[in-house]
């Protein structure tokens, strides 16, 4: 199994449906928040069941929405089959997207997923679909040498919050025994120092510079706001 097949069924990484529909509405009022005007087009690449992402479309004119598990494509356009304003993307739709015509890209939590030579390309890529001015927001990156306690430590805290405190010590340990684990530990997750993020971000054209916060509950990783370079 890889990540893919891994994304593509149920998994263990929420531990109930409060964390769930919790985490997803943090990240898309995170999302709405870095939405600079109403005409925007926007793309959520890696965007997950993305569960709220009718707040980021009421600030957008078009939510694009690509996830490459076709599962998750499946759940997402029963969920916003009705909203105008969302498009749920296949992989041979998100290669239409007009060059040029996205004023911001989202991937949040992706980039430990892709291997170096996945994220270059996917680098390309949305450059070439950024208008001149466009902004690319990379979140959720795990830096180098992580330790794993910072994760839990950040998980029980948003828990602590969220009211899903005990719910979250069961999901821990069922992590722990979890094919998660076992493929984190087998396949690795992909980190990248901020140093290094952004020779390779400048290589392919853009300037970035890392925000004070990034946008889910852990705050052990970092987020990159980046500008196509003029
Ligand atoms: C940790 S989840 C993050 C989901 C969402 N962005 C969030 O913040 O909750 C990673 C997602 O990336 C998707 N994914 C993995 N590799 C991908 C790729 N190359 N292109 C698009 N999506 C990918 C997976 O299917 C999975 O849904």
């Amino acid at each position: 199994m890889n990540w893919r097949d891994f994304w593509n069924r149920e998994n263990p990484i929420y531990v109930n449906e409060r964390h769930r529909v919790l985490h997803y509405d943090r990240i898309a009022r995170g999302i709405a928040e870095l939405i600079d005007k109403p005409d925007w087009s926007v793309l959520d690449h890696g965007s997950g069941e993305a569960l709220s992402s009718d707040i980021v479309a009421r600030r957008c004119a078009l939510l694009y929405l690509f996830d490459a598990a076709p599962n998750v494509q499946g759940k997402q356009r029963i969920r916003f089959e009705n909203n105008e304003r969302i498009i749920v993307l296949t992989n041979e739709s998100l290669d239409a997207i007009p060059d040029g015509s996205l004023d911001m890209i989202v991937a949040n939590s992706l980039l430990q997923y892709l291997s170096h030579a996945e994220f270059e390309t996917l680098l390309d890529f949305w450059r070439s679909k950024l208008k001149p001015e466009g902004k690319l927001v990379l979140a959720d990156i795990l830096p180098p040498g992580a330790n794993p306690m910072r994760d839990v430590q950040a998980l029980l805290h948003f828990a602590w919050q969220g009211g899903f405190f005990f719910a979250a010590c069961a999901g821990l340990v069922a992590t722990y025994f979890s094919d998660y684990r076992q493929l984190r530990s087998n396949l690795g997750l992909t980190s990248y120092a901020e140093s290094d993020l952004r020779v390779l971000l400048a290589a392919h054209g853009f300037e970035a510079t890392r925000a004070t916060q990034n946008l889910g509950h852990n705050q052990s990783r970092m987020m990159m706001m980046a500008r196509v370079k003029g």
